[in-house]
């Protein structure tokens, strides 16, 4: 394990496209951090630069401190694992496993030592003497991850290595992923463009877009305190939901209209007021989440707001429903969320509610729903950037 560093790290290819536009930042030893972003953002670029697989146009990376321009790729004491893993055919689980700590010439019983462990932690015990044609993908994945883990690299480099696996799989190798990673407080890189993996498995969160760093922070923080709208929509599922609104003043207490309503909005003390009033009377996005929107019948918000529209459709998925709700406001359209189209369908705006499954809130019926002020995010309509 070892500090990580990537400091300005720039790619432009031939014709002068910039995929990696001057990516900075750090990771603590041992630390896990998931690199996330929508499909072309730079991720595999980021990672093949930290490999030596590609060379950077400026700014550098440095492991434990030391700057690795020059460095070639086997030098760089790194392991990578991609979508599409190679396994080698004629070896068994067990061979493949060894192979590493072989090329290291580790001694017999301690490599034997070392492959149980590691098929332990992945649970293929049982699978050792198979070959790889023998597995399913889920196995196989698994034990390209124990040979890349099981030589202890100071580094390892995760690119998408789950896309291949089904939704059920997935969710078990996360967990798997993460009990290996700790086991070894290796550091690591993990590449994906799902957001509920780098939400589950990052220690921190870093998103990416059109190259470009936006927000790096816990997984509570990118939730909780989006910097800006594109990392709004992008992570949390359903989608933020997001509505134009005016902001308002009189004294030092903020409201916020939409459409014929208005819902008071409670800022932290020293929560950069100044950003709201430079803001008052103009054009403002507001988000609130699905979960935050709630039918206070069933649970009451002490001190809610309310906002009031009517039911068009009442999902029941069991532990929550969810109701798509019309409301008298003009949709943040954006081009940025692969839910949106979700809200555009009618030609009306909708808010996406996930309520408790007591909801009596019924099709064609006219609801109240309700909010803590403090869940709401204000963005600017311009710059997309939080006035929070
Ligand atoms: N060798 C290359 N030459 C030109 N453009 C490239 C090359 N590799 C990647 N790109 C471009 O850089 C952008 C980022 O690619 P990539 O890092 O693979 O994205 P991601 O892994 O996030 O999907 C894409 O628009 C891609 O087409
Ligand atoms: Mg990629």
């Amino acid at each position: 394990m070892a500090t990580l560093e990537l400091d300005r790290l720039t790619k432009s290819f031939g014709d002068g496209f910039v995929a990696l536009d001057s990516l900075s930042l750090s990771l603590a030893s041992g630390e896990f951090l998931a690199l996330v972003g929508p499909s072309g953002c730079g991720k595999s670029t980021a990672l093949r630069l930290v490999a030596g697989l590609e060379t950077a146009s400026s700014g550098e990376v440095r492991l434990a401190g030391k700057p690795l321009t020059g460095v070639a790729p086997r030098d760089r004491d790194m392991s990578m694992v991609f979508q599409n893993y190679a396994l080698y055919p004629q070896m068994t689980v067990f061979q493949n496993i060894e192979f590493p700590l072989k090329l290291r010439k580790m001694p017999k019983d301690k490599r034997v030592a070392e492959v149980h462990r590691v098929a332990e932690l992945l649970q293929l015990m049982t699978q050792l003497e198979k070959k790889p044609a023998q597995l399913s993908g889920g196995q196989r994945q698994r034990v390209a991850m124990g040979r890349a883990l099981i030589r202890q690299p100071q580094l390892s480099l995760m690119d998408e290595p789950l896309s291949n696996l089904d939704a059920q799989l997935r969710v078990q190798m996360r967990g798997d992923i993460r009990a290996l990673q700790r086991e070894f407080r290796t550091t690591t890189v993990y590449v994906t463009h799902d957001q509920t993996e780098a939400m589950t498995m990052g220690d921190r969160v870093a998103v990416l877009r059109d190259g470009r760093l936006q927000q790096m922070g816990s997984p509570e923080e990118v939730f909780g305190r989006p910097k800006n709208l594109f990392v709004a929509r992008f992570i949390g599922s359903p989608s933020m939901n997001l509505v134009y609104g005016q902001l308002e003043q009189s004294g030092e207490e903020n409201s916020l209209r939409i459409g014929s309503q208005s819902i008071k909005l409670i800022t932290q003390p020293g929560n950069q007021s100044g950003r709201l009033r430079s803001h008052a009377g103009r054009r403002v996005v507001v988000g609130i989440r699905p979960h935050y929107l709630k039918d206070p019948i069933v649970t009451p918000v002490p001190n809610g707001e309310v906002i009031q529209g009517v039911v068009r459709l009442r999902e029941s998925l069991g532990t929550e429903t969810v109701l798509h709700i019309a409301v008298d406001a003009e949709r943040f359209g954006g081009k940025t969320s692969s839910e949106s189209e979700e809200v555009t369908l009618a030609n009306e705006t909708r808010l996406i509610a996930c309520v408790d499954p007591a909801s009596r809130a019924q099709e064609g019926e006219t609801v109240r729903l309700a909010m803590e002020p403090s869940r709401l995010h204000v963005f600017d309509a311009e710059t997309e950037e939080s006035l929070l």
